[in-house]
């Protein structure tokens, strides 16, 4: 499995997202497209960007009964994605029906990875509002034991995790990582960062980079960059 760079196109509109992409003329990146887009441009922006070549992360995060979720799968199946996702809070028998919903009749599907914790959740919330009684990082890796268990390929974590999931799953397991930023960038609202390089000697198969890409100066050359750093 090839190790690549996926860009976050947090964009408002379609508009705007093939404004983004139209400066790419030498390259097709990998393109994760959010909840935020696909609510406001529907299916449609997902076949015109596949349409121009590029792979598709669809990042929905599903989370509902297993029937209601398996059904969702095979809808979104059609889309001709690359790859999808859920939350594996949803349970073993959740993701088991994900997995049969995205499975085409001919045997192929989208790769599919599960959130295990989002970032923004604190320990202390898990805590004291969701009464979960364990660290953080015990739910983390008790999740992708979980996903992995129900089959799927591998969970988004943050790149500081990668490690200690590939280590509870084997280095198959696929891990996603946002929260990627520059050595010399701006941070954001991210807190548990690390650059490209850095991911890349963690472990991480695939990085998720929005802002430091779509808010450069030279988007181009700062997809490049991320790149030189973690794939080359
Ligand atoms: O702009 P930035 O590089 O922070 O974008 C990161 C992308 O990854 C955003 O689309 C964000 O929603 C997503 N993401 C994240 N942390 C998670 C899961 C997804 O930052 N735990």
């Amino acid at each position: 499995m090839g190790k690549d760079v996926i860009i976050a196109c947090d964009f408002e509109s379609a508009e705007k997202t093939f404004e983004f992409l139209d400066r790419f003329t030498d390259e097709k990146p990998f393109v994760k497209i959010g909840m935020e887009l696909f609510y406001a441009a529907g299916p449609s922006i997902v076949r015109e960007i596949k349409k121009r070549g590029h792979k598709i992360f669809l990042d929905l995060k599903l989370h509902d009964i297993p029937n209601t979720v398996k059904k969702s799968m095979a809808v979104l199946s059609k889309l001709d994605v690359d790859m999808t996702n859920l939350h594996a809070a949803g349970t073993i028998d959740m993701m088991k029906a994900a997995l049969e919903g995205l499975t085409r009749e001919d045997g192929t599907r989208p790769i599919l990875i599960a959130v295990t914790q989002l970032t923004s959740t604190s320990e202390e919330r898990m805590q004291n509002e969701l009464l979960i009684n364990a660290s953080i990082n015990d739910t983390i890796v008790k999740y992708a034991e979980n996903t992995k268990a129900a089959g799927l390929d591998g969970v988004v974590c943050s790149p500081l995790e990668a490690g200690m999931v590939k280590t509870a799953c084997g280095k198959e397991f696929i891990t996603v990582t946002p929260g990627v930023r520059f050595a010399d960038g701006d941070v954001g609202d991210q807190v548990r960062i690390t650059t490209p390089q850095k991911a890349k000697e963690i472990g991480s198969d695939y990085i998720v980079v929005g802002r430091p890409i779509t808010q450069a100066a030279d988007p181009v050359a700062a997809y490049r960059r991320c790149v030189n750093e973690f794939v080359d």
